[in-house]
């Protein structure tokens, strides 16, 4: 049994094995109708509990898809409608799921309910985005990388506006995978040292740059994500886009990449914010790839977490 937690605690040997997993068993469907079973039912007879504490689109369908393409069953929770919203504890309710599930994927604030939950569940526990990090979306981004444009390793990749909590898993990338990341946003909005000396640990050249248009010289990626993350107070909006606008993503910025840069971003995209829907819907944008690529590459981590 193994937790997905986080890119940095998974071996880069199993995550390779979980993208190139993934890559066959997408190549394996393509034509089939979106509830045809997969010629391996490797989830028959399993149930696997969906919890979350914010709101998702992607994440939420993709694994219930995911789940009963491979022959599982899905329970979608509320984490308010939950026990866990109203004060049993978070160890009470890993042991008592594990009773009646044989996965958890959740979606929560903080981390620590997360590890919390991977420390006293006997099933596998999923990170399906926390505060700090969003392990699966760089998954789904790796693959969608590799599929459009090769091996990702020794690339360059520009992250601009917010390092946040999906700007720390692909910095977790970067050290796992072996390519280089640039950051460019405001000094307030760096990502935090911890994920950026993770990344430099592996080898990686891990950058920060103020200037957008420096930043994203020899780029052969360019992603953006929100400016007010759903953990972000509302209050801190107006602040937060002013100090984020010279790092929109726009044709001009695009311009000083490579020529074949790609763009990506996770969603829920604020069009004409962080990035304009001239780039959104142009050729170098890979966005709905992205999203599409959730469902195989969780299909693959929820096999790898169960061995099956
Ligand atoms: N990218 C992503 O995780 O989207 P949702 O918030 O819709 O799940
Ligand atoms: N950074 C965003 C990602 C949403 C998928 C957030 O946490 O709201």
């Amino acid at each position: 049994m193994n937790h997905f937690l986080d890119i940095h605690k998974t071996d880069p040997a199993e995550l390779r094995k979980i993208i190139d997993q993934a890559s066959a068993t997408k190549q394996a469907r393509l034509g089939r109708p979106k509830a045809a079973l997969d010629d391996e039912l490797p989830l028959k007879d399993r149930m696997v509990a969906l919890i979350f504490e914010k709101p998702s689109t992607r994440t939420r369908v993709s694994f219930d898809v995911g789940v009963r393409q491979m022959g599982g069953q899905t329970m979608v929770l509320s984490g308010k409608d939950m026990q866990l919203g109203h004060g049993e504890t978070i160890a009470d309710t890993a042991r008592v799921l594990s009773r009646y599930v044989d996965m958890i994927m959740i979606r929560t604030f903080d981390e620590t309910v997360l590890t919390e939950m991977a420390e006293y569940a006997d099933v596998p526990v999923i990170n399906g985005l926390t505060d700090r990090t969003h392990p699966c979306q760089i998954m789904a981004d790796v693959l969608t990388y590799e599929e459009h444009r090769g091996p990702i390793k020794g690339k360059k990749v520009v992250w601009t506006g917010d390092g946040n909590n999906v700007c720390a898993s692909f910095l977790h990338a970067a050290g796992q995978f072996g390519f280089d990341m640039t950051f460019t946003g405001p000094a307030q909005l760096d990502p935090e040292e911890e994920f950026m000396g993770f990344a430099r640990s592996k080898g990686s050249t891990i950058q920060v740059e103020r200037d957008p248009f420096k930043a994203v010289e020899g780029a052969d990626l360019i992603v953006a994500d929100t400016w007010v993350s759903m953990h972000d107070s509302q209050s801190s909006k107006e602040r937060r886009h002013n100090m984020l606008r010279p790092y929109q993503v726009n044709d001009h910025l695009m311009s000083h990449a490579k020529d074949d840069a790609l763009f990506m971003h996770c969603l829920p995209a604020h069009r004409e914010e962080e990035v304009t829907s001239a780039v959104m819907d142009g050729p170098q944008s890979v966005i709905f790839d992205e999203a599409e690529n959730r469902l195989h590459a969780q299909k693959a981590i929820m096999r790898w977490c169960l061995g099956a």
